[in-house]
């Protein structure tokens, strides 16, 4: 990303020079709704993100311009300060959240661009919450540790904009690291790093560009549904706290306590839990060809039962099988947003060419394509 508009920008609003960090957005291979259900998730930051220039101006305000929104807020640090921009509410947030875990943070000049792009499902949020944390967290010495400031961010869309999210997102955007996956356990946050390397398959996105903003989704409704599952399992089966937990047998003891649709919800919790157990194997069998399996697998519930698809999407599926793509699914939140696609090398470009042509006939505006590089975190550029 072009780091001179962000300097040249900063340069002009405030006649200095300050830190420039940058934290990326991220794909997830498989495990989606598993997160705060507290499952695993398969997740890798990627080369596009937010960079942000920062530096502390010795008041207790903060000044922050958004080049891409070409937009300025201007706040102060106390709870009553919040700015009425969604997008600076998010580093409004951040700032609150580490004073609550009692920092000493100040006012800051800060600019910021991205280049992930907003509302395709690639955590743009995230990127930009875990750009202020890690360079806030740096700028005023706090001492937060990675998994904290992760935190910060989760808590951030919780108490100031409005999306009961889990913890993947914030946490592939600070621990992503070059040419591998994390398999990220989040009811423990412990972590591993998977080697992510398919050789003869590229991965690429396609963006349906239909728009996606969890806070005007359904999102937290389907977690609601989870939870309502997860509590009656609990009565029979104490040791379950999330439906990470459970089993699709303990789900069947309760069909008749709960509501059908969290029924349907919860089965496809449960067993997309169990198709990332099966894909971190089959991945480091090198058997891509039940990873592709599973990530079907994965479209159909996200589609069928947990209803988070939207038409643009399935079509999007549907070329991805006609093409001989490998595996092709909805990818993160859900409700617009980008397909990610297993695809061998050689019907590559049979399929990008493919899904533009027939996407553009039947809805009159033509996919983006976003082939996927598997970046680092969180970092200091300069
Ligand atoms: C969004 C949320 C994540 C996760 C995914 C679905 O990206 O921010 O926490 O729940 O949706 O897997």
């Amino acid at each position: 990303m072009e780091q001179s508009i962000v300097r040249n920008k900063f340069k002009e609003l405030f006649n200095e020079e300050g830190a420039l960090f940058f934290s990326p957005g991220r794909v997830n291979l498989i495990g989606e709704h598993t997160d705060y259900n507290g499952g695993c998730v398969l997740p890798g930051a990627i080369d596009k993100g937010m960079l942000a220039e920062i530096k502390p101006n010795g008041t207790n305000q903060v000044k922050a311009f958004s080049i891409d929104l070409n937009d300025y807020a201007e706040f102060g640090l106390n709870e009553e300060d919040a700015p009425s921009q969604s997008w600076a509410r998010y580093i409004f947030g951040v700032c609150r959240e580490m004073i609550k875990r009692g920092a000493d943070v100040k006012g800051f000049n800060t600019v910021f661009s991205g280049d992930v792009p907003l509302g395709a499902g690639l955590s743009s949020s995230a990127a930009l919450e875990s750009t202020y944390a890690f360079g806030l967290n740096e700028l005023f010495n706090l001492g937060f540790d990675k998994k904290e400031l992760v935190l910060i961010g989760q808590k951030t869309e919780h108490n100031y904009c409005g999306v009961n999210c889990g913890i993947m997102d914030q946490f592939a955007s600070i621990f992503g690291k070059e040419g591998h996956l994390i398999r990220l356990d989040c009811s423990t946050m412990e972590y591993e790093y998977v080697p992510f390397n398919p050789e003869g398959y590229k991965v690429v996105l396609m963006d349906s560009v239909t728009k996606h903003e969890l806070v005007d989704s359904p999102y937290n409704k389907r977690r609601q549904s989870c939870e309502n599952a997860a509590a009656a399992i609990a009565k029979n089966h104490p040791e379950v706290k999330l439906l990470g937990d459970a089993t699709l047998e303990m789900l069947a003891e309760v069909k008749d306590q709960i509501s059908a649709e969290d029924f349907m919800r919860a089965t496809y919790a449960i067993e997309e839990n169990s198709r990332l157990v099966s894909t971190c194997d089959a991945l480091k069998a090198g058997d891509y060809a039940t990873v592709g399996k599973n990530i079907y697998a994965t479209h159909k519930g996200m589609s069928e039962l947990y209803e988070v698809s939207t038409v643009e999407l399935d079509y999007l599926n549907e070329i991805a099988k006609e093409c001989g793509v490998t595996g092709s699914r909805i990818m993160g939140g859900g409700f617009g947003g980008c397909t990610i696609n297993l695809v061998p090398e050689d019907k590559y470009d049979h399929f990008i060419e493919t899904a533009i042509a027939r996407f553009t006939e039947k809805f009159g505006v033509s996919p983006k394509v976003y082939p996927v590089k598997i970046s680092d975190g969180s970092r200091r550029l300069a």
